[in-house]
């Protein structure tokens, strides 16, 4: 028994349409897990279904994961028809980079939304005996702004140094109910969100955030691969714990 398989194991993917959410998609059918994937863009999100594993089973929720109050009831029509869910990655996510003086509570609280509150919401729901198989596992896509500090990154950051300490405390309360729960943190990795990150501070500032990466910047099949680490079997002793995927970027 190959203990990285996804074999018969259901993972919820939110930010399923582009980027790390699409790659973690991808490799995970290709690990033989079936799918629920979540975004609001469909066009997107059913290019990402054409690119499965041919024989991998895949429902789909077209939804912002800030506003849809029925969201539990989407994902219960859909886990009546694959089954129980032994996983969640929380992929979904936006990113500003903008001076502090530009910062405003709105700003806070539209990121804070998605990236960090509307994971933890989906989670809680999750780990409802009738929707969880018997054990499973949760991933939260953080980012290496959530350990190191960043200019123009102060909401992100704090919404990602959220994101790891909310997943931390989770893992304490869900083990007794068979849930690991672990974060990810990437460095810069090659996606639609980077390309807009780097229009935003000019060619000069994203040459010397490339240099601080020993290992160049990432692809998305990277952190899609430490995805499927921590969501198989062989990961079974890990929990509030925090993978670094980042290239050698926080090790300076
Ligand atoms: N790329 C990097 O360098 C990097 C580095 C560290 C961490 N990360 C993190 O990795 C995650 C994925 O990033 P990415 O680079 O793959 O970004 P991306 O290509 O921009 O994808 C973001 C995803 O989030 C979804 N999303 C955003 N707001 C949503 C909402 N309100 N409701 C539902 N879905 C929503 C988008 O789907 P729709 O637009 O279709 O709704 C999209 O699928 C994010 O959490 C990001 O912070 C990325």
């Amino acid at each position: 028994m190959n203990q990285f398989s996804l074999k018969d194991k259901i993972i919820l993917i939110t930010g399923a349409s582009s980027g790390i959410g699409r790659s973690c998609s991808v490799e995970c059918s290709k690990s033989g897990a079936d799918l629920i994937l979540i975004a609001r863009n469909e066009e997107e999100l059913q290019k990402t279904v054409s690119l499965l594993a041919p024989d991998s089973k895949a429902e789909t929720i077209i939804a912002d994961i800030t506003r849809a109050e029925n969201l539990e009831e989407l994902i219960a029509e859909k886990v009546s028809v694959l089954g129980k869910i032994s996983g969640f990655i929380h992929c979904a996510g936006i990113e500003k980079t903008l001076p502090l003086k530009k910062h405003t509570p709105q700003l806070y609280a539209d990121i804070f939304a998605v990236n960090a509150i509307s994971g933890f919401e989906i989670a809680k729901n999750l780990s409802l005996k009738k929707y969880k198989s018997e054990v499973a596992s949760f991933v939260f896509i953080s980012s290496v702004a959530g350990m190191v500090g960043e200019i123009g990154k102060s909401a992100y950051s704090a919404s990602k140094g959220a994101v790891i300490a909310g997943a931390r405390s989770m893992a304490m309360e869900l083990s007794r109910s068979g849930i690991r729960v672990n974060s990810i943190s990437p460095a810069m990795v090659n996606t639609p969100i980077l390309e807009k990150m780097f229009e935003n501070v000019g060619e000069e500032a994203a040459e010397e955030i490339i240099k601080k990466h020993p290992l160049g910047i990432g692809q998305p099949e990277d952190v899609a691969n430490a995805c499927i680490f921590l969501l198989s079997d062989a990961s079974k002793w890990i929990t509030g714990s925090n993978l670094v995927v980042d290239g050698g970027y926080s090790a300076h």
